[in-house]
């Protein structure tokens, strides 16, 4: 059975604030849309992921969302239940699993879950019992409220597509439903309840913003790498260093375009997510390599990170030459750096130094740099 992820991020975030609607808002690193695309886009048994999103949310959901397949953005509708409607008419596949952009992470287990009972049922959702006492209130306390048989039910919901959509045409309910299955259940039909995640917990309010990052804090821990790259001077400049062409009489000699900064940066990260070296990744005795701009072997470190869930905190380098100067090209190179990394520059420090005469640098017959690279990597992947 084909199974397409719906997730729904066309809301405003109003309850927890803070600018940016929440889905858009960086949470350890990374905006909260992501981590939930991400989720169910590594999922085995999931084929497609489909994002429906609101009225001029396109450029935050664009970069939230760079270099994932999602498709063409859905447009969202005043509620919720109007972004699953318009999310439903254009997807295709057998199964859906409509799942909320605020909850952004979706333990694998619970896809399983969910998917196994759609043999039987029309849908299934995951619940969690109610451990606290539950009663009315306004100001006062009203009468309390057994709480047995009582659950929260949570999303991803996964549904018969038919189903949903049969269901959702035979609504005419007066208030938005919240979720899926309070529309599936009016029709009638069935839904089985499976065991959800306390990780799975939506982000409406701060408090629970603070829960999230306090979570992430511990669930992902941090690493370091260090890296260190020489290239002789040769032939004419320019020479390229942190990704910037500086005008220069002598250019470098060696592998690819010989930009030590970018050389020593990609080896930092390597080492801090324990992935090996540059050689190994692009051998100088490949002819692919040769002349290649660095630019791409930074870029690839940095996907081998954050494919395997990992953040990038921050890099920094030092430039260990007598010539060129790098002062005056040093914000340029964090740009750069920053732009081929998908971070800030604020995030990407470089340094110089000569070495005082003294030395292969001293001499003027080359550069080398040196770098350290600070990343988190996710223990929970
Ligand atoms: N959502 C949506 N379309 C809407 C409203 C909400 O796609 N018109 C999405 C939200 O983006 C969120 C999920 O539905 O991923 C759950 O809704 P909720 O937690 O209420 O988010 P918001 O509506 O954005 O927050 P608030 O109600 O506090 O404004
Ligand atoms: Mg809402």
């Amino acid at each position: 059975m084909a199974v397409t992820a719906l997730i729904v991020a066309a809301g405003k975030g109003e309850r927890l604030g803070g600018g940016i609607p929440k889905q858009y808002r960086s949470l350890g690193g990374k905006p909260v849309l992501r981590w939930a695309v991400e989720g169910l886009a590594r999922h085995a048994r999931v084929d497609a992921v489909r994002v429906v999103i609101g009225k001029g949310q396109e450029e935050l959901a664009e970069s939230a969302l760079e270099g994932l397949e999602v498709g063409k953005f859905i447009a969202g509708g005043e509620e919720r239940a109007d972004s699953v409607r318009s999310g439903l008419a254009r997807i295709s596949g057998a199964a859906v699993l409509v799942h909320d952009a605020a909850r952004p992470f979706c333990p694998p287990a619970v896809v399983d879950r969910l998917l196994a009972p759609l043999e039987f049922f029309d849908g299934a959702a995951p619940v969690l019992r109610v451990g606290d006492t539950l009663a009315r209130a306004t100001d006062t306390l009203g009468e309390s409220v057994e709480r047995t048989g009582i659950v929260r039910v949570q999303t991803p919901q996964a549904f018969r597509v038919g189903a949903l959509r049969d269901a959702y045409e035979r609504w005419t309910g007066g208030i938005p439903p919240t979720d899926e299955t309070t529309v599936v259940r009016a029709a009638g039909m069935s839904v089985a309840a499976v065991e959800g995640d306390p990780m799975l917990e939506k982000l409406t309010t701060p408090a629970d913003w603070a829960r999230a990052e306090a979570l992430l804090a511990v669930r992902f821990i941090p690493r370091t790498g260090m890296g260190f790259d020489v290239h002789a001077f040769a032939g004419d400049g320019p020479v390229m260093l942190g990704g910037i062409a500086i005008p220069h009489p002598r250019g470098l000699s060696g592998h690819s375009d010989a930009d030590v900064v970018l050389h020593a940066i990609t080896d930092a990260l390597l080492g801090a997510s324990g992935l090996g070296d540059i050689g190994e990744h692009f051998p100088p005795s490949d002819p692919h390599w040769r002349g290649a701009a660095s630019h791409l072997f930074l870029a690839h470190a940095a996907r081998l990170i954050r494919e395997r869930g990992g953040i990038i905190d921050h890099v920094d380098c030092t430039v260990i030459a007598e010539e060129p100067r790098i002062g005056p090209h040093r914000n340029a190179m964090r740009s750069r750096i920053a732009e081929i990394l998908g971070i800030e520059s604020s995030q990407v420090s470089i340094k110089a130094t000569t070495t005082e005469g003294l030395g292969f640098t001293g001499r003027r017959e080359g550069i080398a740099a040196q770098a350290v690279a600070s990343i988190r990597m996710d223990l929970a992947r």
